[in-house]
């Protein structure tokens, strides 16, 4: 092509390439719009929940303070959290007695959060040392330090259990009791989590997880494990169940 073509050419490329880029820049502004006012939103939502609870606390003369740090962490990063407020007692009494508080080994609990569940083995008489809490919420790991100094806190993502508990597990667990939203994960990686979990427990400990859904958290037929489940605790905000998970010796 002659040199005038060419620089006519590279003109209409540029002319091309400034519309697409002040057309990017629009949509860009537009998306942060979008971001800005849902998170204005979400904060409005936040402060409005935050002040219910707390005129509700006026009345009853309680404190809900697990609560409104729970909500808050949920309206960060609502599918990590997987839930609005901490199990209630029931439910976490529910999954505790699945651990027998007088077997050897390290108890193991992935995403205990504010501590319903950690409490609730302790209360059925497991030693707060044999504790192992996997956590990766910072919030969440402050309160758990504070409100058990002799547990093992493990700051870190519960779904590479292996390589963050294979050094620091002096022998065996006895059990591992699971608060994860495990449902929002795909199910290979569900699978790998609990494989990992039974190559870390004595053959036939339990892995308890709870869950809101009707379906069950791992399919029998994929796994090479026994599975019971509870039945539905309705006393808790939302229903649950508990299922448990064992690896034959
Ligand atoms: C549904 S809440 C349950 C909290 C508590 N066990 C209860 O019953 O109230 C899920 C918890 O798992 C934690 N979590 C979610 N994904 C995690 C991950 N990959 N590693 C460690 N913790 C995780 C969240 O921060 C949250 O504390």
């Amino acid at each position: 092509m002659p040199l005038p073509g060419l620089q006519k050419l590279e003109q209409r490329i540029g002319r091309q390439i400034r519309l697409l880029e002040a057309r990017k820049n629009i949509i860009e502004r537009k998306i942060e719009r979008q971001i800005r006012l849902f998170e204005n939103t979400r904060d409005g939502i936040g402060r409005k929940i935050e002040e219910q609870i707390r005129q509700f606390e006026r009345k009853k003369g309680i404190r809900l303070d697990d609560e409104v740090r729970f909500i808050r962490s949920w309206m960060e990063r609502p599918l990590s959290i997987g839930a609005v407020t901490p199990s209630g007692k029931i439910l976490a009494r529910a999954m505790a007695r699945y651990v027998d508080p007088n077997s050897d080994g390290p108890v193991v609990e992935l995403g205990p959060g504010t501590g319903p569940v950690t409490e609730a083995l302790v209360e059925a008489g497991v030693s707060p040392s044999r504790l192992v809490l996997v956590e990766f919420n910072p919030t969440f790991c402050r309160i758990l330090h504070s409100r058990y100094p002799d547990a093992t806190l493990v700051q870190g993502d519960a779904y590479s259990l292996r390589r963050l508990l294979a050094t620091l597990l002096l022998q065996p667990a006895a059990a591992v009791v699971s608060g994860l939203p495990l449902v929002t994960k795909p199910i290979r990686q569900r699978l790998r989590l609990i494989r990992d979990a039974f190559d870390l427990m004595v053959p036939g400990a339990p892995f308890v997880q709870f869950t809101y859904s009707v379906a069950a958290p791992l399919p029998k037929r994929l796994g090479g494990f026994s599975v019971e489940a509870s039945e539905r605790i309705w006393m808790n905000l939302p229903p649950a169940r508990v299922w448990v998970y064992r690896r034959p010796g």
